[in-house]
């Protein structure tokens, strides 16, 4: 007894006062263009682990003060400020944490956002619906202005899209994931690396999206067919925005549109998901389907190819992170994984630097079994990324886009 009184002594004391994480280091990757007008921003993405699921029982080798949603959302919003990013994307936000809280201090630093909860919250009664988690993204009004927004209820689609498949009706539509759109456009100030853009190209439109995929990994077809409708989605409402705003007649090209895919996949690299928003193809058999009945229903969400056998999606992206950077981004006790990711349109940006992990040797040195920990208030890490975005519209300006309703 007395033996594990010193050892539950010394971890308290190790907790206490074990030294700060050295600061998470600047990756460079590229120098922006001298030659042309370009916009440059920054995109965080971050999982900040909502209250609800930050129990005892999940995390029993944190201590309870560091659990504490008073304690941790003080932590979570000095990092946000700290890095200070153009565009935040936020994963398990409570409905409101997001209205009391994220969203009025962040308004005092110059964003503005908009938030989802899960579905759940349609059934529920006003008191329990302040619980609930969602999506939210801010923007800095400095630099961009919100033309709309559009949530995406992946059991919604799911239902809209079964014919009849038993599958898609008891796995995937029993699961409340959202995503979240933002159509964005740049103001002046996005131009920053020094050269004055055509004023016909200020206003560039820039999609921005972040989803929490479903979590549970014995569902990966739920996680693949979910973010094959995210894509569908994303493609319509591409068509719906740029189609307007182009030259009447002239049809919108998703593989020319600016998108920004940011989220908690809860899938790694080598999954189909990941294959899928990289490659922008995935074969019909790929063994995340579990050959489950979802062939017929997934005709109707993304083109089919019966040549190749292959569904594919019309952007053309690029991840930010990968584990040669990042090994993991949530790191708990039992897994440790990259599962968070920052999407990009490959022909139009480049990625300029990005946050690199917190080093390892600190988690070794101080035996940091798991997150989250006294200086790291979530069980995610946060992804950062600053890109450099070329002009691709050129025309009416801000009342170019028809708004969708
Ligand atoms: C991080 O991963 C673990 C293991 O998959 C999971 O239990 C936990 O919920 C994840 N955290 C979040 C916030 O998704
Ligand atoms: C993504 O696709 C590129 C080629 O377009 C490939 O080089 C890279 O390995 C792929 N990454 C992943 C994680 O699949």
């Amino acid at each position: 007894m007395n033996r594990f009184l010193t050892v539950v002594f010394i971890f308290l004391v190790r907790l206490v006062t074990a030294p700060l994480p050295p600061m998470r280091p600047w990756v460079p990757l590229g120098h922006p263009d001298r030659n042309r007008p370009t916009c440059i921003f920054t995109v965080m993405c971050y999982n900040v682990l909502c209250d609800k699921y930050a129990t005892r029982q999940m995390y029993g080798y944190c201590p309870s003060w560091v659990l504490k949603w008073e304690y941790r959302r003080k932590s979570i919003l000095e990092e946000i400020r700290h890095y200070s990013a153009d565009i935040i994307s936020l994963q398990e936000v409570e409905t409101e944490q997001f209205y009391n809280y994220f969203l009025p201090e962040l308004k005092r630093d110059g964003y503005d956002g908009i938030f989802s909860p899960k579905s759940r919250a349609k059934t529920m009664a006003e008191s329990d619906r302040r619980y609930v988690d969602g999506c939210a993204i801010f923007y800095r009004t400095a630099k961009f202005s919100l033309v709309y927004d559009h949530l995406i209820e992946f059991n919604q689609l799911a239902l809209a899209n079964a014919e009849g498949s038993d599958d898609m009706l008891n796995r995937v539509m029993t699961k409340d994931n959202i995503g979240l759109a933002a159509l964005l456009e740049t103001k002046e100030a996005a131009w920053s690396n020094g050269i004055r853009p055509d004023p016909s190209q200020i206003h560039q439109p820039l999609l921005v999206c972040t989803a929490h995929i479903h979590w549970d990994p014995q569902y990966c077809d739920v996680k693949l067919v979910q973010t094959m409708m995210l894509m569908n989605e994303l493609k319509q409402l591409t068509q719906d925005a740029v189609g307007h705003s182009f030259r009447p007649g002239h049809k919108a090209d998703p593989s020319h549109t600016q998108l920004l895919l940011c989220g908690d996949f809860n899938s790694l690299l080598d999954s189909g998901v990941i294959e899928f928003l990289n490659s922008s193809r995935i074969a019909a058999n790929h063994p995340d389907f579990k050959e489950l009945g979802y062939k017929s229903c997934l005709q109707k969400i993304a083109p089919f190819s019966d040549k190749t056998n292959e569904f594919t999606h019309p952007f053309r992206l690029a991840t930010a992170y990968t584990t040669d950077v990042m090994p993991y981004s949530n790191y708990t006790y039992d897994f440790k994984g990259l599962i968070d990711y920052i999407f990009y349109s490959k022909n139009t940006m480049v990625p300029l630097g990005l946050l690199g992990p917190v080093d390892a040797e600190w988690f070794r040195e101080n035996k940091v079994l798991g997150c989250p920990h006294r200086d790291i208030p979530s069980d995610h890490f946060s992804l950062l990324v600053e890109l450099e975005m070329s002009p691709t519209y050129s025309g009416l300006g801000s009342n170019g886009f028809i708004p969708r309703r």
